[in-house]
């Protein structure tokens, strides 16, 4: 079997740690693991099946050449810097941030939907919004069966989407309020505490009033799904849970639906269980996703204020869905079309 070098931009990070467990539990075909850093940063390492990798300083001049395959997974300013010059060196590049995400020549990807679109890469795949990613899985074959018009949606995003320090901010926070019973100002990744509090804004605000995280899901969903006239109104909320997004979804479809229906839809469908039984408190939880592939959907029933809808409950480890593991699933992908 081919082996190949792949290396990782960002693999101290949340998603870079997933996505070296994701490769290794996947046993994707490595011949030679490259891990590159921050600059400034000295004698460091990382751990790999057993074996200790340097971290290489991602300097202005960086050595990629030899890379079959390149993850980025640090900000999107450091993709933006070093992505073409991986490219050029020949380098496959998936990245993690939305800084290409939008780019016409970049294919943006979830392999359960749109595995086909890797085919016409230019050198640089994305991988999409987190929230989009795990909103899609229930969506998407949803749509394909009742052709799905707008959705309605709030989310309930973990402070790991913050990446690592979002979650050490949520554990300081939550020790200092138990031990010390007051609000704390020990915060520098979210606005406000966010232990015990919900903080309904992420991203940056734009004239529209919604924030550019809140218009991933419609743009980035016209792109994975090819439906350009498709509409999602979200608002987008942080909460203090440690990993795993979920999102409650209204969705209006062109077709009939029913809740029946839409069950034997998602049983089945990849990448999705189906978690669904109210009256036995079973629904999907991010505590239980947190650290599973699958996302899950749940609460699902006719929504009462859409002609043909349908409300549910999807929550997924974004961790993995989001980052990492669709990382990983592209990369397999990629190698198929070898
Ligand atoms: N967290 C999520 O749920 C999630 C989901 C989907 C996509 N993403 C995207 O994935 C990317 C990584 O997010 P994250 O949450 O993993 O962030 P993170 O925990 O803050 O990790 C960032 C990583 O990037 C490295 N880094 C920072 N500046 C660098 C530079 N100049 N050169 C090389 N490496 C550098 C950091 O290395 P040091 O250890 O040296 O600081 C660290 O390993 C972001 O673009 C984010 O938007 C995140």
């Amino acid at each position: 079997m081919q082996k190949y070098t792949v290396g990782i931009v960002g693999a101290t990070g949340a998603v870079g740690e997933e996505v070296m467990r994701v490769l290794a539990q996947r046993d994707f075909p490595i011949k030679k693991l490259r891990i590159f850093g921050r600059p400034g940063r000295n004698d460091r390492s990382v751990g790999f099946k057993g074996k200790i990798i340097p971290v290489e300083q991602l300097t202005r001049d960086p050595h990629f050449r030899g890379i079959d395959y390149l993850v980025f997974a640090a900000s999107g300013q450091v993709s933006q810097n070093f992505a073409h010059l991986a490219v050029n060196s020949g380098c496959i590049v998936v990245d993690n941030s939305s800084a290409f995400r939008m780019a016409k020549y970049v294919p943006l990807v979830i392999p359960a939907i749109n595995a086909h679109a890797l085919k016409s890469h230019q050198g640089i795949i994305a991988n999409p919004n987190c929230t989009t990613a795990i909103t899609l899985m229930a969506l998407w074959p949803l749509h394909k069966r009742f052709k799905v018009k707008r959705v309605i949606a709030s989310s309930y995003q973990s402070v790991s989407g913050a990446g690592q320090e979002g979650i050490d901010e949520l554990e300081r926070q939550i020790k200092l309020d138990v031990e010390e019973r007051r609000m704390t100002n020990d915060r520098f990744v979210f606005a406000h505490q966010i232990a015990f509090n919900v903080l309904p804004y992420i991203g940056n605000i734009s004239l529209s009033g919604y924030t550019d995280e809140e218009m991933k899901m419609q743009n980035e969903g016209r792109k994975i799904m090819d439906h350009p006239t498709f509409r999602a109104s979200l608002t987008c909320v942080r909460v203090p849970v440690r990993r795993a997004h979920s999102i409650s979804v209204s969705a209006e479809f062109h077709d009939t639906v029913s809740v029946e229906a839409a069950h034997s839809v998602l049983v089945g469908s990849p990448g999705i269980d189906v978690i669904d039984d109210p009256s036995g408190n079973r629904y999907p939880m991010p505590l239980e996703q947190a650290g599973h592939d699958n996302c899950a959907v749940g609460r699902i029933r006719k929504d009462c204020a859409f002609e043909n809808g349908l409300s549910f409950f999807v929550s997924g480890d974004q961790l993995l869905r989001g980052a990492a593991l669709n990382a990983v699933e592209i990369l397999e992908e990629l190698v198929k079309l070898r």
